[in-house]
């Protein structure tokens, strides 16, 4: 569904991304791992064209995503994305944080919008926060909102940079549950996380990024167990 060719990124002379290639398959979760800095942040925003990046292509559905003139808004309805702090509009409520894409850029009826953004709702246990503010939200709701918000496009593939690192330990689980359902309705899905076991259990491939390069990649089993990688065994020594 994605593929990625020797994909290169620099901001100045800083070289991010030195030739990534990586395929994620339909309906599978890939998880990407690695310290601080190899360049797994800027993958995801390259991928969401956030960022353009300098060399190499990226195919959606083998249709390049990176060619002169990309039509951003509604690449990005097919590619969404969560990120670690929210992204919630604080002036808007949750409805209307959920609708604004589907009613604005996709050219939804109101009413139908706003039914889809309830049953969503409804799906992560939000059902009684749909007119609420986002700053009355807890940090785990926040981010279920903004799931619901990227869900309500329909995307083909959902990116995840961090979604539980700026949530209080209590919160953890419940925004990692709501991932490991959608995992389980087969959405595909790409999730940069610091949470070992939870890629463990929800990843069909492990990407471990270092220095900007696919460093290492296998299903968990191969990364955990069985790889062997040094820079991997040291990563994973260091964070367990
Ligand atoms: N917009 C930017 N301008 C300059 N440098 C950046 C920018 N974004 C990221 N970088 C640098 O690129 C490197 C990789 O960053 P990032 O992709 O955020 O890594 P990670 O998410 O793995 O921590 C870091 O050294 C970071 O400082
Ligand atoms: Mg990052």
């Amino acid at each position: 569904m994605i593929k990625i060719k020797n994909l290169y990124k620099s901001f100045g002379d800083k070289e991010v991304l030195k030739g990534i290639n990586l395929d994620i398959e339909d309906s599978t979760v890939t998880t990407i791992i690695g310290a601080s800095g190899s360049g797994k942040s800027t993958l995801l925003r390259t991928i969401n064209l956030l960022e353009k990046c300098d060399d190499g292509k990226i195919f959606l559905d083998g249709y390049e995503i990176t060619g002169e003139n990309p039509n951003l808004e509604k690449i990005r309805l097919k590619i969404g994305m969560v990120f670690q702090n929210f992204n919630l509009f604080p002036n808007k409520s949750v409805i209307e944080n959920i609708t604004l894409a589907p009613i604005k850029v996709k050219g939804e009826d109101e009413k139908s919008a706003k039914e889809n953004a309830i049953a969503l709702l409804k799906s992560m246990g939000l059902e009684d926060k749909v007119y609420s503010y986002p700053n009355s939200l807890s940090g785990g709701q926040k981010q279920r909102v903004a799931i619901a918000r990227a869900l309500a496009n329909k995307p083909e593939v959902l990116l995840f940079d961090e979604p539980t690192s700026a949530l209080d330990p209590e919160m953890v689980k419940e925004v990692l549950n709501v991932i490991k359902f959608l995992a389980k309705k087969g959405l595909t899905m790409i999730i940069v996380t610091h949470e070992m076991g939870f890629a463990r259990e929800i990843s069909d491939n492990i990407v471990f990024m270092k220095n900007g390069i696919v460093e290492d990649i296998g299903d968990p089993n191969y990364i955990f167990y069985e790889t062997k990688n040094e820079n991997t065994k040291k990563f994973l020594q260091a964070v367990l």
